[in-house]
């Protein structure tokens, strides 16, 4: 097991570039499924889950050829097993949009419960419910779902709380469906958006994306296509957050500010000095002061850079009271920061308080998911001392190298 050793307390400075979105990655890898004719994917991060998301769909007897750093060829001509892989699919939440293509092209699809970074619950409920909106037959044995349908029919479906994963399968779904689709309270990620604008690329008739309300023209077949993904905007929030958390001067190249506003204005709010271009962003060095935060989807303040945050309040001056809103598990990863130095008071799963500035020591941690990961690396770096952070995997699963791209800025990181 590969572990990080990081020597914290220093400065940064420099430029780094933001890869590809993982979440956007995941969801074009799957769409390229819906049509028979190839497929070029450009901007894919090089991070685990893509790796894993790659085998999931060879394994389904779908070509796929990786041409090039970060670039993808996918060719869906035939797909010859409805089944997920359970052990690949238990790894990665992204799994379960692949059920879209597989029934919409198909007619059916068996896969596990999907598994992903342990956060919460995160049943799968609503997505079976828009399935069954659909026409689709349900079926649960031996720990396996089973869903059938001759061919998918347009519906109108209302998502009981706006899902980034479900408004896009059901995108997919409905692409190809007979019929039109109206889908109301959908998540209006930038990621959903550039999947719909994929699609349309490839022929479908896709209106409404990136607002809450989508509607889908079904039709009989889709073209090939290209399309490159957009920039990863947790990275670029993160890379931020460490700017500002480690009082560094930092550039952030290749990314899309506005998909930031709530953040950046957050930055803003609490005294970070910022330059924001067309597709970077610089921060400078200046005293933090404390503010509260409450994750919200997006255009709010996103749940996935909520761990990030609570490091930049350890050093912030002031008291903040972080509510995290969309996931009962996210902010159990703060016991080990505590353990750090930080001080830190649970008010429930839901809601911590932060009071800043506090000294971090450095420490041995474990990674628990992608995104507490990240926020250990950075806590590591704010530290003084030593830090090991063991099971980089859950880091690696949504970071390409990034401790080569952090010793770029002047970060004291090893493998090993
Ligand atoms: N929910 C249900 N039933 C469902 C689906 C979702 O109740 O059938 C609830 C969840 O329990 C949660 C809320 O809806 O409370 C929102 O969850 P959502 O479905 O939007 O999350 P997701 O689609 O599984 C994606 C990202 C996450 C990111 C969230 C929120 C992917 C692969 N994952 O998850 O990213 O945190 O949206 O923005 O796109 C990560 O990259 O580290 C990560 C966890």
């Amino acid at each position: 097991m590969q572990k990080f050793i990081v020597n914290g307390g220093k400065k940064l400075k420099g430029v780094i570039e933001i890869k590809g979105a993982k979440n956007n990655s995941l969801k074009i890898l799957a769409a390229s499924l819906l049509t028979n004719k190839p497929v070029r994917i450009m901007n894919v991060p090089e991070v685990e889950d893509v790796k894993r998301m790659v085998e999931i769909i060879a394994e389904l007897g779908v070509k796929i050829k990786h041409v090039k750093n970060g670039e993808y060829e996918i060719w869906a001509k035939e797909i010859i097993d409805h089944s997920i892989n359970s052990e690949a699919a238990k790894k990665l939440r992204a799994s379960i949009v692949l059920t879209a293509p597989l029934l919409a092209r198909l007619g059916k699809v068996k896969f596990p419960h999907p598994g992903g970074c342990v956060i919460g619950e995160r049943p799968i409920d609503i997505f079976l419910e828009g399935y069954r909106a659909l026409g689709a037959k349900v079926n649960y044995k031996k720990d396996l779902y089973e869903i059938t349908a001759p061919r998918l029919v347009g519906t109108k479906f209302v998502f009981r709380t706006p899902t980034v994963t479900g408004t896009e399968s059901m995108i997919l779904a409905a692409s190809i469906a007979k019929g039109e689709t109206v889908l109301k309270n959908c998540a209006c990620e930038p990621e959903v958006k550039s999947l719909a604008d994929f699609l349309n690329s490839c022929g479908a008739k896709i209106s409404g994306a990136g607002t809450h309300e989508i509607i889908i023209k079904g039709v009989d077949k889709l073209k090939g296509g290209a399309h490159r993904t957009i920039p990863d905007r947790v990275e670029a929030g993160s890379f931020a957050i460490l700017a500002a958390a480690t009082n560094s001067e930092i550039t952030i190249m290749n990314c899309e500010p506005e998909h930031l506003d709530s953040l950046l204005e957050l930055l803003k709010k609490a005294g970070a000095k910022l330059q924001k271009r067309k597709n970077s962003i610089k921060i400078i060095p200046s005293k933090i002061k404390s503010l509260d935060i409450k994750t919200h989807e997006y255009p709010g303040f996103p749940t996935d850079l909520q761990a990030p945050f609570c490091v930049l309040l350890t050093q912030s001056k002031g008291s903040g009271l972080v509510h995290e809103t969309i996931y009962e598990g996210r902010l159990t990863w703060t016991e080990e920061l505590k353990r750090m130095g930080a001080d830190i008071h649970t008010f429930d799963p839901h809601r911590i308080g932060i009071k800043g500035p506090t000294k971090l020591r450095g420490r041995e941690i474990e990674s628990p998911d992608i995104r507490a990961g990240m926020a250990y690396l950075i806590a590591a770096l704010c530290a003084k001392g030593k830090s090991t952070i063991n099971n980089v995997y859950q880091i690696d699963r949504g970071y390409e190298k990034i401790e080569e791209r952090l010793r770029k800025i002047g970060a004291d990181i090893h493998r090993i």
